[in-house]
């Protein structure tokens, strides 16, 4: 069965997203997942639909890894507007992606929280996997939850990336409400290149070695 464009287009993910960021994310994560596989952390989750072609990577590569994501859900506010993200997006998604990993036999775990806590306790502990203890080093990372400064701020500098891993930022200029540089911000962080920046999104590779 290959129903995955199909999915995707019935997801809520093209509601929020330009119609190609699908397969600009499906077309990247499976890069990585080839060249250098690793895991990959989403951050804000929604309906699922990004997590969605996420789990199509991991299946389609037979990467030897993992999908994480992390939405507190629950109504959270949102300093920039009212609070949207309800626990009936929760319910969907979950439901959703557990079926979708379990058909595709691909591993996925969910984190209930926001992103920064998660980043922060998350590089003090690490997981295990296949029977071997590992740091949690992301291969690539979706930020699409909060969308303000401080938070994707916080969240650059306190990910904790793989070698040639690649940083993929939502609505990149959305980010810059008070007119700091992401850009400078990544290279602030990390050896790397930034390699697509428009208003849509930021992508960034970090060196190889
Ligand atoms: C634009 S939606 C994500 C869309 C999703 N990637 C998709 O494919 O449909 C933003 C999500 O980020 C979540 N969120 C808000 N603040 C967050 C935070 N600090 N950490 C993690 N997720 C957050 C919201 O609950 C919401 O579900």
């Amino acid at each position: 069965m290959n129903p995955t464009p199909k999915m995707w287009g019935q997801s809520h993910y093209y509601g929020a997203c330009p119609p190609n960021m699908g397969i600009y994310l499906f077309d990247h994560a499976v890069k990585m997942l080839i060249e250098r596989p690793a895991p990959i952390l989403e951050v804000g989750t929604d309906y699922g639909g990004s997590a969605l072609l996420f789990l199509d990577a991991l299946a389609q590569t037979k990467a030897d890894t993992f999908l994480v994501t992390v939405d507190p859900w629950g109504f959270k506010p949102y300093p920039t507007g009212q609070p949207i993200y309800g626990d009936n997006r929760q319910e969907f998604a979950l439901s959703l992606l557990a079926a979708w990993a379990r058909s595709l036999h691909v591993r996925w775990h969910h984190f209930k929280m926001n992103s920064v806590d998660f980043l922060e306790h998350v590089q003090h502990l690490g997981c295990w996997y296949n029977g071997k203890h590992m740091p949690y080093e992301w291969g690539m990372v979706f930020l699409d939850g909060e969308h303000i400064w401080d938070t994707v701020r916080k969240e650059v500098e306190t990910l904790n990336m793989a070698p040639g891993g690649h940083i993929i930022i939502d609505n990149a200029m959305h980010t810059q409400l008070d007119g700091s540089d992401l850009p400078t911000l990544l290279h602030q962080n990390y050896k790397g290149e930034m390699f697509h920046y428009n208003d849509n999104d930021a992508a960034f590779t970090v060196n190889p070695t």
